[in-house]
């Protein structure tokens, strides 16, 4: 069997008396499309955050192409091609949209030197190619802060996809977008990310998009993955249906 892109072992992490990392054991193959799902407090973004970093389990650990990645600061393992969005998009803000995504992969390249300017230290292609990617070239000149919502949203996915990820974990990339732009959002975010070949887990509450979306889904409940298989199969399990789609 050939070694698993990301893999948690018995993560363990509790706020206070809260368990929000329960014995997660968790393996994701190269081009999988894992949607996470789960209520409000479940454990889902806790989980992003362990995996990239941001947080260190109590016990466990977390791999990333067969390494062990568990005490890594978050841009050591950004580096290494595991590379997440925010439920809120991190933009920077009095910045035009093509200098955020500049902004974003000089970071990759050890940050800015103080001589040079942005538009020299990134190569100017490999930026109008994301921008073209996520529909944002006709933006490029505008302030981000200027974004409606699901194009902010794109954003910040150009500014993970410049870094040339192996593994995106997106977090809630439809939040905050009316129900008709979604499956555009997903449609133009998957495109990307088949172009790219890049291997996705996405946190999402709509259960229309998790089922046209994903190739897997896992069912995170009180800090434990309850259901892990085909959309079908989890949102037909009758442990989700009570207490994650709440029927
Ligand atoms: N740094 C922290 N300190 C204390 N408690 C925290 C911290 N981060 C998260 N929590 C708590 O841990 C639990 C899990 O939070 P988490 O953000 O992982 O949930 P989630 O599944 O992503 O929920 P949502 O769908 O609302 O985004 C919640 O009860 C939250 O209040
Ligand atoms: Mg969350």
């Amino acid at each position: 069997m050939s070694t698993p892109l990301l893999q948690t072992k018995d993560l363990q992490l509790a706020f206070g008396a809260v368990v929000v990392a329960d014995h997660i054991d968790f393996s994701l193959a190269e081009g999988e499309r894992l949607a996470v799902i789960g209520q409000n407090g479940a454990g889902k973004t806790t989980f992003i955050n362990i995996c990239t970093g941001l947080i260190r389990p109590q016990a466990g650990k977390v791999y990333f192409e067969g390494h062990d990645v568990t005490n890594l600061a978050p841009r050591a393992i950004a580096l290494r091609g595991m590379v997440r969005s925010f439920q809120l998009p991190q933009l920077f803000a009095e910045h035009t949209v093509r200098d955020c995504i500049r902004i974003a992969a000089a970071g990759k390249q050890g940050g800015l030197g103080l001589w040079t300017p942005l538009e020299k230290a990134v190569p100017a292609e490999a930026v109008e190619h994301v921008l073209e990617m996520v529909g944002l070239a006709a933006r490029g000149d505008e302030l981000s802060a200027a974004l409606p919502e699901g194009q902010r949203k794109l954003l910040d996915i150009a500014m993970a996809l410049i870094l040339k990820p192996r593994l995106l974990i997106l977090d809630e990339p439809t939040s905050g977008v009316s129900t008709d732009e979604k499956h555009g959002l997903m449609k133009t975010i998957m495109a990307a990310l088949d172009e790219q070949k890049v291997t996705a887990i996405f946190v999402e509450h709509d259960v229309d998009i998790v089922s046209q979306y994903a190739t897997r889904v896992a069912a995170w409940i009180a800090g434990r993955i309850a259901a892990d298989g085909t959309p079908a199969q989890v949102l037909a399990d009758p442990e989700v249906r009570k207490n994650v789609i709440g029927e």
